[in-house]
């Protein structure tokens, strides 16, 4: 019997990193998953897929009514999609800071809205948002992106407040540095910056995506049934403080 048997999930940015994996973890676990992203990916193994900017309110909610047309109910949401953006701000981009808020922030908010009218009448529901240790706390060059997960971060804590009374819980995962293509496009394959950032993780290495697809798993199960209102870092260790490259003098590597 698997974890998520029965129940339906829609995740977005379904076709690449976090999200795809998020897709095969669910399919793996039992559920009937409904991806969305700008593309298709070559082979999808959820049950449908639609193409959609989550920036678009109108196509959101015609996925959501898709979802229940086709399935019924919707269970589980998981908003992965999402775009990496960053750099100091007095040289900011007052474009790139608003395109990085409405994919990262206000696309998030809609594919929530959508299914929430769902999730009421269920009396049930799953909201996992995709923040990022970033929404925890500040990095250099990061006040675009962080500002957008922090929004994110607390914007799921107030879904928690809101909609616990109907039985919906809201939890926010925030993934340390998770080597998809997102990433690979921002640090490239080798670099003294890759080195840095990988040796903040506490346990010296990036994260994979299927690591975060369990977290992912386990929020959405009933394994998770009073957990909500939760911002957690699957991080390696990341946000558990400062690191400066004594531990490997502790320990025998
Ligand atoms: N990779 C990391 O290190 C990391 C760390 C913390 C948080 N995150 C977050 O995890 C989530 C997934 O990132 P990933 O690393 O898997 O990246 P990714 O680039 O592999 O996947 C992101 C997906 O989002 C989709 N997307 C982008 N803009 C969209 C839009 N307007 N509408 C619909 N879909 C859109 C992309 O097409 C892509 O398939 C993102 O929200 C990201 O911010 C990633």
């Amino acid at each position: 019997m698997g974890r998520l048997d029965g129940k339906v999930a829609h995740v977005t940015g379904a076709s690449s990193g976090i999200g795809l994996a998020t897709v095969e973890r669910f399919v793996a676990d039992g559920a009937v998953v409904v991806g969305s992203d700008l593309a298709a990916p070559d082979d999808f193994v959820g049950a449908d897929f639609h193409e959609c900017d989550v920036r678009d309110g109108e196509r959101q909610q015609t996925v959501a009514d898709a979802i229940v047309a086709d399935h019924g109910r919707i269970d589980i949401v998981v908003t992965s999609a999402g775009v990496a953006s960053g750099g100091p701000l007095h040289s900011l981009d007052v474009e790139e800071w608003q395109r990085c808020q409405d994919i990262n922030l206000t696309g998030t908010m809609l594919s929530i809205r959508c299914a929430l009218p769902t999730m009421i009448e269920q009396g049930s529901g799953s909201i996992i948002t995709v923040a990022s240790v970033e929404g925890i706390e500040g990095c250099e060059g990061g006040s675009t992106y962080n500002a957008s997960k922090g929004g994110v971060i607390l914007l799921t804590k107030n879904v928690a407040c809101d909609y616990g009374p109907a039985g919906i819980r809201a939890n926010a995962i925030c993934p340390g540095f998770i080597d998809t293509p997102m990433l690979q496009s921002v640090l490239g394959e080798e670099s003294d910056f890759r080195t840095a950032i990988t040796n903040q993780h506490k346990l010296r290495r990036l994260g994979r995506a299927e690591e975060l697809a369990s977290v992912a798993s386990f929020l959405a199960s009933e394994d998770a049934s009073f957990v909500s209102g939760v911002a957690l870092p699957v991080d390696g260790g990341y946000t558990a403080g400062h690191s400066y490259g004594l531990a490997e003098s502790f320990v025998k590597m």
